[in-house]
């Protein structure tokens, strides 16, 4: 399915994604706007753990290739 990072790459926005979205990078950290971030689903404890790696983590801090 479309994620946002693959939403990104269709539209040109340089977003890494290292790891094809296989939850082994935190390459594709982006923030959310809080409005959004509030009805996404809670990130998995994998993604909260590749997330702690992310520089510049922020309370709106999420993966990208996670966000569906
Ligand atoms: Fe690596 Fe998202 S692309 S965790």
């Amino acid at each position: 399915g479309d994620n946002v990072l693959y939403l990104a790459h269709r539209h040109g926005i340089d977003l890494e994604g290292a790891c094809e979205a296989s939850l082994a990078c935190s390459t594709c950290h982006v923030y959310v706007n809080f409005e959004c971030y509030d009805k996404l689903p809670e990130p998995e404890e994998r993604e909260d753990d590749m997330l702690d790696m992310a520089p510049m983590l922020q309370e709106n801090s999420r993966l990208g290739c996670q966000i569906i």
